[in-house]
């Protein structure tokens, strides 16, 4: 796409060669498996859907992903995973949206659930994890389960991140949400993971998104 912000990241790898791979990613793109959507950064169109679902309500590639996962996180015996919530269409959010800032007011609602057009959700690439038995669904606690432990430890090999990690509010604007994993595709998710880094926009070098409105410089 001509003028598309695409980010160039050097990751160094120790084998063989220890040379520097550069790896890009296409950030705008509403289709892109890398796309970033904050409050800055609004999906184009508004009122985008993904083409192509697969298995589980997500795009293809997530569902695909998601497979696997569920497969290796039985397998380790962290338990029996479960999609809480997946895509979510423009109106679906605008409901979330206006049901939390009713329930918990502005600052609350808007840290918890995004404005239609502003939420991951609708790239059909989020995915809010829980799993049966354990409790804590869509809760803080879930971190502290078997299964959100395991998936905020390996969810990197199959390509997903944890997107709003703790601490992390002021640049992500959102408050820790230790259910809500976005895919990214494996290179990005390995690379961050290489990189130790937990907080997107940090690892990308781009702005700060803590509110609605114009990007807040890094500096
Ligand atoms: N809970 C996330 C931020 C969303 O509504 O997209
Ligand atoms: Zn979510």
């Amino acid at each position: 796409m001509a003028g598309a912000l695409v980010a160039t990241v050097a990751v160094s790898i120790s084998q063989p060669t220890s040379a520097a791979m550069l790896l890009r990613y296409e950030l705008d793109k509403a289709s892109s498996v890398t796309v970033v959507v904050n409050k800055s950064r609004p999906l184009t169109p508004v009122q985008y859907a993904p083409a192509k679902f697969g298995a589980y309500n997500l795009a293809k590639p997530a569902s695909d992903a998601l497979s696997k996962m569920r497969l290796a996180m039985a397998k380790a015996g962290a338990g029996e995973l479960l999609l809480s919530s997946g895509y979510r269409g423009y109106q679906t959010q605008k409901a979330i949206y206006q049901s939390k800032v009713a329930l918990l007011g502005l600052a609350a609602g808007q840290r918890l659930a995004a404005k239609p057009g502003f939420s991951e959700h609708q790239t059909g690439l989020a995915a809010d994890l829980s799993a049966v038995g354990q409790g804590c669904s869509i809760r803080v606690c879930f971190a502290e389960t078997k299964a959100g432990r395991w998936l905020a430890k390996n969810s990197w090999r199959y390509g997903f991140i944890l997107r709003y990690p703790n601490g992390a509010t002021k640049i992500t604007g959102y408050q820790f949400e230790p259910w809500h994993f976005r895919f990214e595709g494996k290179p990005l998710a390995t690379a961050m993971h290489q990189a130790k880094a937990n907080v997107l926009e940090s690892f990308l070098g781009l702005p700060r998104a803590p509110r609605y409105g114009l990007p807040t410089p890094t500096n």
